[in-house]
Parts: structure tokens; C-alpha cells; sequence
């Protein structure tokens, strides 16, 4: 037969078991009893309020819960007997966006009191946010271009190509908007397979003057018809990296500088070892971005000037795809700018990946 001691140590590991589960949730858990009083709080709760758990024990809801206007709710879940969910923004200590579940509990019929969970929800809601603001700027960025191809086409039907000047430029640009429309579905997908990791990544032994070099020669000329010095002071290195993930990058890096530079300036491109890295830097003595910016010119679809970024034919994705690319490969890039100067973008890879 179990004698009492077994049975009281049997109960106090179940409460042990009970109290680590409860401790080591990451939703906050509160349970009050029907007098109110604090029964069960665990830490996820303390600091999701930034509330002491430890003093919190035997004490009314009420003292910890009124400043954050919970505390008619859980009257209300009490009185009324049914459960009671509610969304509500946190601002302090930080800001959250949180979920209160508050569930009345029953012992022999009799309401003993209620759970309280809090979900915390502020990384679901930006997801939410980003997803919206996404769909928001792919319509608006495809609508444009398509509202002006649409335009134009029926300004030729309806007599417009009878005058040969007005047909070709009307022509010219519809043609301009088309290959707009097809470089940003382009963009999109080449991000849209880089973000759902779809790109494979082939690590090769490479030399970088090679890479550099080539890159440079498909950009010379449209460097050259701008008056734009293009410089290169590549160290001899042999480093491991995804070729094409690496010339995309640099294209992309390369276009900007071509783009944002006023005739006669200066475009360089330098790569060096610093050890546990080797650096590619793409230097430009351009228009420069305002500190403002600065951190969100790797966001999907952000131009500092919309007007002038469209008339080069950008779609805003450029940084966007290079930031992905860089993370790909384990690296960082950086921006660093000044108003009318110029720009310097600074990509950093390991060289533990690199290492032969
Ligand atoms: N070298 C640079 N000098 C000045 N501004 C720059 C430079 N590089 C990027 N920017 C700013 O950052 C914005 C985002 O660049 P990003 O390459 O992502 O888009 P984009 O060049 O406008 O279009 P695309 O998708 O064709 O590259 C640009 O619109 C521009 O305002
Ligand atoms: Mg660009």
C-alpha cells in the first residue's frame, strides 16, 4: 500500500512537473482565483508587462491589471461566465501588439475563477503588414506602366498612327513601359525564388580580379556614352564564392553607381582581404543618399526619388535582390553616403567560406 509520504511526494512532483510547464511557456499565464487573487503567474507574463512575478503571488489582479484596462474584462469574464478574447497594443516595456485570452474556470459547478493567457502577436501583425504593403506596391508598380501602355495604344487606335512622328515616339514608349513591366516581374521572381531559398548555391574556387573584370566589360560602354571614369583596384585574391550570385551583385551595385552619377564623375570598385573577410566595395562620387534613407534603401520597392529612380527604369528591387544575395553567402553590406559626394557600398564575405 502507497503510504502518505509516497503520495505527498508523488503530488509535489506533479506540482514541480505542473510549475516547469508553466515556466516555460512563451505565452504569458495568470490564473486568479474568485476572489481575484493571484494564483499561478509565470515569467513569460512578468516581462511581457514588465511586472514582478515574485510579488505578484496572493496580491488582487486588480493592483497590477487596472493600469492596462484589463481589469473589467476579467470582472466581465467572471460575471458573466464565458470566456473573453481581445486584441490590445502594449507600450510598455515595449511595444507589442498581444492577445488576452480569459477563459472562467469551474470546480463541482461553481466558478472558481480564471486563466488569463497572453499571446503575443507583434511579429505575426508586421508580417501581416509587410505582406499588405507588398501587394500594395507590386500593384501599384505594375499599374503604372500598364496604364500608360493601354493609354498610348488606344491614342494610335483611335488616329494618332496616321502621323508617322507621333506613332514612332507613342511606340517608343509603350515599348519603354513594356520592357519596364517584364524587368519587374523579372525582379520579382529572381526575389521571390531568392527569398523562398529556391536558389541553389554553388560554391566555386574563383579569382576575383576574373569576376570583376567581367562585369566591368559589359557596363564599359554605357560607363563610356556617360562620361563616367570607371576604376578598378581588385586584389590578386582566390576566394570560394557563387559566381553568378557575386556578378549579380556587383551588377546591380555597378548600375546604381552608373545611375545615380552625373556625367563626368567616378565609379571604382575595389576588393581587398581584411581578415576574417574580403571586402568588395562599390564607390561612387554621385548624388549621394540622405542619412534619412539610408537604412531603407534594401527595402523592396524604396527609391529616395521616385521620379528620377523611374526614369532610369529602375523597379526599386536592385538593393533588394543584393541584400538576399549577400545573406546567401553569409555576408553583410553596408552603406555609406553623402549628400552631393557620393556613395560607397561596402559588402563583407567570410572568408571562412572562402578559405581553399
Ligand atoms: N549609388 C547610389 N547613389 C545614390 N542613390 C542610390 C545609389 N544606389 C541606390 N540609391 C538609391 O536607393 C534606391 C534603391 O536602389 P535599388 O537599386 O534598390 O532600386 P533602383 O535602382 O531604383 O531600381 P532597380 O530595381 O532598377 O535597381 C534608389 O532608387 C536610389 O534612390
Ligand atoms: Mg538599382
Amino acid at each position: 500500500m502507497e503510504t502518505l509520504y509516497e503520495k505527498l511526494s508523488a503530488l509535489q512532483e506533479s506540482t514541480n512537473r505542473m510549475n516547469s510547464v508553466i515556466e516555460s511557456l512563451e505565452t504569458g499565464l495568470m490564473m486568479v482565483d474568485r476572489d481575484g487573487l493571484i494564483k499561478v503567474v509565470n515569467h513569460a507574463f512578468g516581462s511581457m508587462f514588465g511586472l514582478p512575478v515574485d510579488q505578484m503571488l496572493g496580491q488582487h489582479y486588480d493592483v497590477y491589471l487596472s493600469a492596462y484596462n484589463l481589469s473589467p474584462l476579467l470582472l466581465e469574464s467572471m460575471e458573466t461566465n464565458r470566456p473573453v478574447r481581445l486584441e490590445m497594443p502594449l507600450f510598455y516595456p515595449q511595444e507589442r501588439i498581444v492577445e488576452a485570452n480569459l477563459t472562467p474556470i469551474q470546480e463541482n459547478d461553481q466558478q472558481s475563477g480564471l486563466v488569463v493567457v497572453f499571446r503575443d502577436l507583434t511579429a505575426f501583425r508586421h508580417l501581416e503588414e509587410l505582406r499588405k504593403d507588398f501587394v500594395a506596391n507590386v500593384s501599384h508598380e505594375l499599374k503604372t506602366p500598364l496604364t500608360s501602355i493601354v493609354g498610348f495604344t488606344e491614342t494610335l487606335l483611335d488616329g494618332a498612327r496616321t502621323d508617322p512622328d507621333t506613332c514612332k515616339e507613342f511606340l517608343q514608349i509603350i515599348y519603354k513601359e513594356g520592357l519596364r513591366l517584364q524587368r519587374l516581374v523579372a525582379d520579382l521572381l529572381d526575389l521571390s525564388k531568392i527569398e523562398s531559398k529556391q536558389v541553389p548555391i554553388k560554391m566555386d574556387i574563383v579569382s576575383v580580379q576574373m569576376v570583376v573584370h567581367d562585369v566591368v566589360e559589359t557596363l564599359i560602354e554605357q560607363m563610356q556614352a556617360k562620361n563616367l571614369r570607371l576604376l578598378t583596384d581588385v586584389a590578386p585574391l582566390m576566394v570560394k564564392m557563387d559566381t553568378d550570385c557575386v556578378r549579380q551583385i556587383l551588377m546591380n551595385l555597378l548600375a546604381n553607381a552608373m545611375n545615380y552619377t552625373p556625367i563626368g564623375g567616378k565609379v571604382t570598385v575595389k576588393v581587398k582581404q581584411d581578415d576574417p573577410y574580403w571586402i568588395v566595395q562599390v564607390m561612387d562620387t554621385g548624388i549621394g543618399i540622405p542619412e534619412k534613407d539610408q537604412p531603407r534603401i534594401f527595402e523592396r520597392f524604396y527609391r529616395v526619388d521616385k521620379a528620377r529612380s523611374r526614369n532610369s527604369g529602375g523597379t526599386g528591387l536592385g538593393l533588394a535582390i543584393v541584400k538576399h544575395l549577400v545573406e546567401l553567402q553569409h555576408g553583410e553590406i553596408e552603406v555609406e553616403s553623402t549628400v552631393g559626394k557620393g556613395s560607397v557600398f561596402t559588402v563583407r564575405f567570410p572568408l571562412e567560406y572562402s578559405e581553399v
